[in-house]
This record gives structure tokens, C-alpha cells and sequence, in this order.
């Protein structure tokens, strides 16, 4: 058995529930040098987080984070809770000495997410930030084909998250739908995810222009006690401002000559959690959606009169991020990532290196995010390195 490595997680909602399950498997699948420890889960003192805490394996449940990161027997910090909190988490960790994982976005906004990495810089802990669909294994194979020259000289990316959970105007005023608390709206939450799976792939995008839009301006106040379910939520009588976008389109230009464009909305519609994106390259083209996750489609250039785009199933054990799963073809979900997620985080530390996606990754996310939101303001394109 290996050393132990003892994980005190904030936030008992959708993703401690995700976080937790990552954690609990990464040693089984893995077989991680480390094996993770689900000491302490901290959230608000809300009924169901206890519950949550106890069903999802914590060994102990609290109320107050700032305890619990300055535990001595916490080693990693996992940070589940609300962006706005983020900041204040992981400062207090690191002056504390503790790895952390932190979600996606880093911060509220680009100054917030430098300060974290400054303080992860100094106290020398290792930092990752939870951009979890690098973890998908056909993510990762395209990501080995493009940097292998398979799809030539990249053109084209584009790439769109659409979800429509907030289409009734009746839906509550949940903290994602305030700016003092999400820090913006479709954009930071699932813009933030295709602007790294783009940066992932393609590279750094230089250059932005974009629009938001806010559909539904006033929505009745949250009055839910937790819950791991946006379905939880319920509102009230009394009703408040919504001051985040309600989705974002904008279009990009990437270090490398490529030109992409991306969209991240709560209206679209039909689509629950539609994230995808097609790649265009000079020898070949690849796509992918996270609802059909186990397929890459790809399609090669000068295969004749049989050409066209090829279903890829990407679970073998040769796909990166796949080798410890099942036999070959019997896919993945949701879930999986997380595992994969933690064993990046896990390893990061066992073997003393960064983990990726790190905090740079979540400082440059956020500058592109931040470029957006700007030029949308002043209607012009924005150079992201100004920012
Ligand atoms: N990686 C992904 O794919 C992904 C998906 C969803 C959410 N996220 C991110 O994860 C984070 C959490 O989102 P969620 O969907 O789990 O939210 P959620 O609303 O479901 O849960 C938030 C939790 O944080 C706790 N909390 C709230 N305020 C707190 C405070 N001041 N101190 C301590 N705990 C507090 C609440 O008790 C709750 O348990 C956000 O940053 C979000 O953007 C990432």
C-alpha cells in the first residue's frame, strides 16, 4: 500500500459529488503511488451536505473550511465551491502549505486567478484547475494526432457548448446567474471549458471578438437549502436582477494562423450539455461531442471515392487515458474523467512535478474570457496579451 495522501474538499454540490467519485476510484483503476484519503468535506451548513458528505465516503464532515485547511493531516485542498469563494480558498491553502485542485473558472476575474497563482508560486505547492474534459481519452487521441501532423496545418476551430437549463424565465436566481458570485455567466462556466479544450488542442488564441447577450433579465430569488441537482433549486415570490451574460459568441484568431469561433449558451434549446467542437486541418478533420463522448469522428483527406468522416470508438488500451479502464471498447462517462482528473492530481505530487492543466492554464483561460467580455463591451477585437 502507498503512502496516503489526505484530501479535505470544500463544496457539497454537483461537482463534490463528481470530485468525490474521482477520488474514490482513482486508486483502483490507477493504482496510484498515493492513495487518496477522503478525510474532511466542508460546506455550508445545509442539511443535505452532511448527508452528501457521509453517502459519498468522507471519513468527516464540517462547516468551516478555514479549520479545515489548516489541518495538519490535510495534504490537498480540492476547492468544489462556488467561483466567487475560489480566491479565498486557495490563498488560505496555500499559506497553509496544501496542493490544491481548484475548478474551473479559476476566479470571478483575471486579477483574482493571478493571485492565486502567485500564491501557489510561493508557498511551492503543486496547483490544478479543473478543466475536466482534458481528461476524456478521444480528446487526448486528437490532441496526439494534431501534434503528430495527422490532420496537417490546423485551420479551423469550432467549437460550442450548449446547454438550456435556465430557458424558463421562472428558473431561480442561482449564484451562477450573479455577477458578484459566478463572475460572468455562460461564458466563464462552459466558455471556459472550449476556450481550454481549444488552447489544449490548437494553442494559444491570440485575439478575440465577441458578443454577450442577456435573454431574461429578472428571475425569482433562490430560495433552495443545497442539493447536488440544479432541479433542487426553487425560487420565491420576490424577484432579482440577473447581471451575467446568458450566452456568448464570439469568434478568435490562435497563435498558429489557425481561425476559430465558439459559442457558450443556457438557451440553446434541446441541448443539455451539447459540448463539442470540429477541427479543421490542411490533411484532415476531426470532431467530437461530449454526449457521444467515446467517438472521435475523423475523416483524412484523399481516401477517394470511399472518403468521409469515420466513427474512431476511442477506448483501447492505446488511447491515452483509457489504458486502465475496461477492455477494449467498453466505454466511459462523466464520471471516468474525474478518476482521470484525480490521478493527474494524485501523480503531480507523487512524482514532484506540476500537474496540467495547472494554474497557468486557469490564468490564461481567464484572460481570453476576460478579452471577450471587454470587446463585447467596446465592440471591438482584443488583443488577449493586453490583458
Ligand atoms: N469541471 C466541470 O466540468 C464543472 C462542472 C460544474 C461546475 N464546475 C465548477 O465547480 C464549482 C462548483 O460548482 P457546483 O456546480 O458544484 O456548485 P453547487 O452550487 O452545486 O455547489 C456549491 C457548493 O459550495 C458550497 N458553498 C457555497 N458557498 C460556500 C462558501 N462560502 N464556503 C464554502 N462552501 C460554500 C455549497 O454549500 C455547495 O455545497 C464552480 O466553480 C463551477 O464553475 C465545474
Amino acid at each position: 500500500m502507498g503512502k496516503e495522501l489526505n484530501v479535505g474538499l470544500i463544496g457539497a454540490g454537483f461537482m463534490g459529488v463528481a470530485h468525490s467519485f474521482g477520488f474514490r476510484n482513482c486508486l483502483p483503476v490507477w493504482n496510484t503511488e498515493y492513495r487518496p484519503v477522503m478525510k474532511c468535506m466542508a460546506a455550508l451548513p445545509q442539511e443535505s451536505a452532511q448527508e452528501i458528505a457521509r453517502a459519498q465516503g468522507w471519513e468527516e464532515y464540517c462547516t468551516d473550511w478555514r479549520e479545515m485547511v489548516k489541518r495538519e493531516d490535510i495534504d490537498l485542498v480540492d476547492v468544489c465551491s462556488p467561483n466567487f469563494v475560489h480566491v479565498e480558498n486557495v490563498l488560505e491553502a496555500a499559506a497553509a502549505g496544501k496542493h490544491i485542485l481548484c475548478e474551473k473558472p479559476m476566479a470571478n476575474d483575471l486579477e483574482g486567478a493571478r493571485t492565486m497563482l502567485e500564491a501557489v508560486r510561493k508557498a511551492g505547492v503543486k496547483a490544478m484547475c479543473g478543466f475536466t474534459y482534458r481528461q476524456v481519452p478521444a480528446i487526448r487521441l486528437a490532441r496526439e494526432m494534431i501534434q503528430s501532423g495527422e490532420l496537417g496545418e490546423i485551420r479551423h476551430f469550432r467549437g460550442a457548448y450548449l446547454q438550456d437549463f435556465i430557458m424558463d424565465p421562472e428558473f431561480p436566481l442561482i449564484w451562477r446567474l450573479q455577477k458578484e458570485y459566478a463572475g460572468s455567466g455562460a461564458l466563464g462556466d462552459i466558455g471556459a471549458h472550449i476556450t481550454d479544450i481549444a488552447r489544449f488542442l490548437i494553442g494559444e488564441i491570440e485575439s478575440v471578438s465577441g458578443t454577450l447577450e442577456t435573454f431574461v433579465r429578472e428571475r425569482p430569488k433562490e430560495v433552495s437549502e443545497g442539493g447536488t441537482k440544479l432541479t433542487d433549486r426553487a425560487g420565491s415570490a420576490e424577484k432579482g436582477k440577473v447581471t451575467v451574460d446568458d450566452a456568448a459568441v464570439w469568434c478568435g484568431r490562435f497563435a498558429n494562423g489557425a481561425i476559430g469561433t465558439f459559442e457558450a449558451t443556457r438557451f440553446a434549446g434541446g441541448r443539455k450539455n451539447h459540448n463539442g467542437f470540429e477541427i479543421n486541418g490542411s490533411r484532415g478533420s476531426v470532431a467530437w461531442n461530449f454526449e457521444d463522448m467515446n467517438y472521435l469522428q475523423y475523416w483524412k483527406d484523399g481516401e477517394g471515392a470511399t472518403q468521409g468522416f469515420r466513427n474512431v470508438l476511442a477506448t483501447s488500451d492505446q488511447t491515452p487515458g483509457f489504458e486502465n479502464w475496461w477492455p477494449d471498447g467498453h466505454i466511459i462517462g462523466y464520471g471516468e474523467c474525474f478518476v482521470n482528473e484525480m490521478k493527474e492530481m494524485v501523480d503531480a505530487i507523487a512524482e514532484d512535478r506540476d500537474p496540467v492543466p495547472g494554474f497557468e492554464d486557469g490564468v490564461r483561460c481567464q484572460q481570453v474570457l476576460e478579452a471577450v467580455s471587454k470587446s463585447s463591451e467596446e465592440k471591438c477585437w482584443m488583443n488577449v496579451r493586453d490583458f
